[in-house]
């Protein structure tokens, strides 16, 4: 393959008046440096370069157009010889430079040889500059959901120029249109802010959309048998792969399993950009650790944790995110940085699994397992159970844990309480349930289809989310479904009615509209805005009986079952 700078090079022996032609036509090649020829081997191997001003002052000292340039050329330039890879040549000329070994003027022309000194790139001072300073770069985000569009947004708002991409055209419709396509405290704001000028939603990375460094925040689902389906994440990498450029780089953000960065993103980015990964493009894994419902706040705050290929991969990682938050943990390996995100979110479900446990226990004693978790926790520091739930759902708890299964199965070990605690927060759903169709066989009369109100669709009321993936509410009406054909109503004010309307829930905007005639109401998940509602006057308008299943213990059993009729029951 021919050398990128072939059409500069020239032999000793070559005219000075086709040199002068070489130097006059790299004025119109953008890929070439202006006015400088270099002076090379048959091997490439420097000898010299010659410039506009070295063939002026050859002029000058009576040399003529038809001289050979060796005798305009200029033997010592400044080279910097083989340095280990391209982010350590602004080191080294830095070196060069504080022990006065170079001029300022030569700082223009910086020739970068092999240990056989032959050419191998040139740059200038101010390109290796600006290629150092992450406050340049052109950051590239792939997969605008809850992850990239957040992250791709604060970006923007720190000062870089960041353009987003999305396999799905409903996606990129909202966002060009300047509405997220979920609600995030702040977010559309953000994106009026933005949109157009420092964010832009693109349809590839080609050309004058190309990036130096690419996040990477597409969703990596569970597939069959609860194994994790690497094809979202595959496919964005390789759309990556075919435009990465030597220099850029790429950090994968999705969750995945331990050693996908190593050996599935970076064998594809190898393979389609013909680079190597460390040396000829950085590679670094920092997961996404933010809550849904305040991912602005929390970038902002979070440590970001950093697992790099290397040291160069680590560095230009931390460099980025310290434009967003004033604390990095920079972790051993991308291994290391993969399994921190999982060991967060598995902790958090263990812990979940722990709670649910308590509280089926308690159930067989006749014990409330709320007030004993609250009197466990009150003024004892060693204990923080957290409150019992109708199961622990949401897009990142359902699926991480089975992903550290998985990771932890690859190497041989089959874990223990990781798997229980799915199995405990699984049977949550089904105690609701089972309570909610045991009252209604014996209180709604035979032949009524019962009217079953839900407060709640979201995954989690706190903080504040439209997020339906891995709701509770959902697959509690999938499990009640069959009783007597009920007419299923919900009340979440922060869910939109089409995600759920493929369950055949009918999402009411005034909770009295749900309230009205309920044979059941049940509360499955934790919004703020519940506790303001006038629980009683709207339960005087259900039917009689009428139960009230407040699965987070939000409201007082005494003030409920005031209520003519109204029989109270949490978990
Ligand atoms: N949601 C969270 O709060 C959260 C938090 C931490 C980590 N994570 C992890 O981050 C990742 C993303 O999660 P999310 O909630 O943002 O998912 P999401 O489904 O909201 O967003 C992913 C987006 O990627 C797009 N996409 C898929 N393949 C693509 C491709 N090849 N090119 C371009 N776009 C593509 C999809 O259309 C989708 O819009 C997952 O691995 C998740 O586990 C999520």
């Amino acid at each position: 393959m021919e050398h990128k700078l072939a059409k500069i090079f020239v032999r000793q022996q070559d005219p000075i008046r086709m040199v002068l032609k070489k130097l006059t036509a790299n004025k119109t090649d953008r890929d070439l440096p202006p006015g400088i020829a270099l002076v090379v081997d048959g091997g490439e191997k420097l000898l010299g370069i010659v410039t506009n001003g070295d063939i002026r002052r050859a002029f000058a000292a009576g040399v003529g157009v038809r001289d050979p340039v060796v005798k305009a050329m200029n033997r010592s330039p400044s080279v910097i010889e083989k340095p280990p890879n391209r982010t350590e040549v602004l080191s080294l000329v830095f070196d060069k430079i504080r022990a006065g070994e170079w001029p300022k003027d030569r700082l223009e022309k910086i020739i970068i040889v092999d240990d056989r000194r032959r050419v191998l790139d040139l740059a200038s001072f101010y390109d290796l500059v600006r290629s150092s300073d992450v406050r340049f770069k052109h950051i590239g985000v792939v997969g605008l959901g809850y992850v990239g569009l957040t992250l791709g947004l604060t970006l923007a708002d720190v000062g870089f120029t960041v353009n987003g991409i999305d396999a799905s055209p409903d996606v990129m419709r909202s966002i060009v249109k300047g509405k997220p396509h979920f609600f995030e405290a702040g977010l559309t704001q953000l994106l009026k802010d933005h949109l157009g000028a420092r964010f832009r939603a693109v349809d590839s990375f080609r050309k004058e959309n190309n990036c130096d460094v690419y996040f990477i925040a597409v969703g990596t689902p569970l597939g069959t048998g609860y194994k994790p389906d690497l094809k979202y994440l595959s496919s964005a990498v390789e759309s990556v792969g075919r435009v990465l450029k030597p220099g850029d780089a790429v950090i994968l953000r999705s969750t995945v399993p331990i050693g996908t960065t190593r050996n599935v993103a970076a064998p594809i980015l190898e393979k389609e950009s013909g680079l190597k990964a460390g040396e000829g493009f950085l590679l670094a894994f920092a997961p996404e650790r933010t809550a849904e419902g305040k991912a602005l706040e929390e970038l902002r705050v979070l440590p970001q944790v950093i697992g790099g290929l290397n040291r160069a991969s680590s560095d230009l990682a931390a460099n980025i995110f310290a434009f967003l938050t004033l604390s990095t943990v920079l972790v051993d390996s991308l291994e290391a940085a993969e399994m921190v995100k999982l060991v967060n979110n598995t902790y958090r479900d263990v812990t979940f699994g722990f709670a649910n446990e308590v509280s089926l226990v308690a159930k067989h004693w006749g014990i409330d397992g709320k007030s004993v978790i609250d009197a466990a926790n009150y003024g004892y520091q060693r204990s923080r159970i957290p409150a019992p739930s109708p199961g622990v759902g949401g897009y990142c708890l359902e699926k991480d844990p089975f992903i550290f299964i998985q990771s932890a199965k690859a190497k041989g070990y089959e874990p223990l309480l990781v798997p229980a605690a799915r199995k405990i927060s699984d049977r949550m759903v089904e105690r609701v349930a089972a309570d909610v169709s045991a009252f209604l066989k014996a209180r709604v009369p035979a032949g009524k289809n019962p009217k079953i109100l839900i407060l709640g669709f979201a995954f989690k009321g706190e903080p504040l989310t439209s997020d339906v993936r891995g709701s509770t509410a959902i697959a509690l009406v999938q499990r009640l479904r069959s009783l007597g054909r009920p007419l299923f109503f919900g009340f979440d004010p922060a869910v939109r009615k089409d995600d759920v309307a493929r369950d055949r829930v009918n999402l009411v905007r005034d909770p009295q509209a749900g309230f009205k005639n309920a044979d059941a109401v049940i509360v499955m998940n934790n919004n703020r805005a519940f506790a303001e509602l006038d629980v009683r006057s709207l339960l005087a308008k259900s039917s009689r009986p009428v139960l009230f299943f407040d699965s987070w213990a939000l409201y007082n059993r005494e003030e409920i079952e005031k209520v003519k009729g109204a029989e109270y029951r949490r978990l």
